[in-house]
């Protein structure tokens, strides 16, 4: 009973300290995170980082050299994918192109011999759900980009899968249809109820569609959370760097944390962040300050938090903002990105403004 009880709470997944080499390459160093149930959880990073090598490790399409990934608390690493509550779609799709669509979303049924007559029905049910019925029959090469974007999806909801695996699924799509598939693909994700395991490289694709997002750097996880969290509080340079835009400034920490607080000189000017790692004064580190976050004024209120004089460098218009590039007085540069409706004329290249940043906004990182 006991036993049953613990299952039934388990996480959708559960990946434990697995590791893979590649011949004498080290594709994933130790990697542990817990997915939870119903959640859409993306995998977030560069090219190269291992998010597929993950990925299939948890569908069974490829051995892990060490560790273990249990799946709602059951381990699973001996069984094959066929066997595991897991479909997937891949990064190319895999679709098999001289077959039909339905063919195609079959195909997972059959290796898992679902009766005949519920499998059909089944396959037209999912077919119905990504808005395609009536192309049953087409063979893939008949079909759209976005259309065979849609099978790979179908086949993978087929059979009411525990957990969905998505490669970079709207990868090969414009920007329009891949906008409109991130928006089919969150409905899809709550009408069947499964936890969405969903792989990108592109960061506003992760922040739009997920629940949680845990990024990836050369083989490792350096953060999982909300995002809301890992925008607001990159835990390192990389992730302050890989998500939306931030100056990255060096400093020296001229005050310990008080609380979630310290105080960095950077140059001549003291700016008070958040603080999350520990230091110490004297310690070289990095401030993170994204574009938006920046105020730029003729000139502020005296008491205003972590304000200075900055020389506008440059200009430039990019429609939903407004680009400033800022010159510091000890030589370094800041950008910030302003409401393009932002009043001209007091911020043309070469004016002298003051800038002012909120201390929340300030992200002291120790690397
Ligand atoms: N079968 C293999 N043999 C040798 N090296 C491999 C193999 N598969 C992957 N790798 C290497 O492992 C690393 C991780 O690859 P992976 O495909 O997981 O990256 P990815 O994060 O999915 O990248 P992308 O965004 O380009 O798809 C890469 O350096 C890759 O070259
Ligand atoms: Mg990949």
């Amino acid at each position: 009973m006991m036993d049953r009880l613990t299952v039934h709470e388990a996480p959708a997944v559960e990946v434990v300290d697995v590791r893979k080499e590649f011949a004498n390459f080290i594709a994933l160093h130790g990697v542990s995170v817990d997915i939870r149930r119903n959640e859409f959880f993306s995998l977030l990073g560069p090219s190269g980082c291992g998010k597929t090598t993950l990925l299939r490790i948890i569908g069974g399409f490829e051995a892990p050299t060490g560790g273990e990934v249990r799946i709602h608390g059951e381990s699973v690493v001996d069984l094959p994918p066929y066997r595991r509550k897991t479909n997937m779609v891949f990064q190319h799709l895999a679709l098999f192109p001289h077959l039909s669509v339905v063919e195609n979303i079959l195909f997972p049924l059959e290796m898992k011999r679902t009766p005949a007559a519920l499998a059909r029905k089944k396959a037209m049910d999912v077919l119905e759900m990504v808005r395609l019925s009536g192309m049953q029959d087409r063979k893939i090469h008949e079909l759209s980009g976005g259309q065979r974007q849609r099978v790979a999806i179908a086949r993978a909801l087929v059979g009411d899968p525990e957990v969905v695996l998505l490669d970079e699924p709207l990868g090969a799509l414009d920007l329009k249809l891949r906008l409109q598939m991130q928006e089919e693909l969150r409905r899809l994700q709550k009408a069947v109820g499964s936890t969405f395991i969903f792989v990108t490289h592109d960061q506003a694709e992760a922040i739009a569609m997920s629940d949680r997002i845990a990024v990836m750097q050369a083989g490792r996880i350096i953060q999982v959370g909300t995002p809301h969290d890992i925008y607001e509080t990159p835990s390192c340079r990389f992730v302050a760097d890989f998500i939306g835009h931030s100056n990255l400034l060096k400093g020296v920490v001229a005050q310990e944390p008080g609380g979630e607080h310290c105080v960095v000189s950077v140059g001549d000017i003291r700016l008070t962040g958040l603080c999350r790692a520990t230091v110490t004064r004297g310690q070289d580190v990095t401030v993170a300050i994204r574009y938006e976050k920046i105020r730029v004024a003729r000139s502020l209120p005296k008491n205003c938090s972590n304000a200075f004089d900055a020389d506008v460098v440059d200009v430039k218009y990019l429609g939903s903002a407004l680009r400033l590039k800022l010159a510091l007085s000890q030589g370094q540069q800041l950008q910030a990105d302003l409401p393009p409706d932002f009043e001209s004329s007091a911020i043309r290249q070469g004016a002298r403004v003051t800038v002012s940043i909120e201390p929340s906004n300030v992200v002291v990182l120790a690397d």
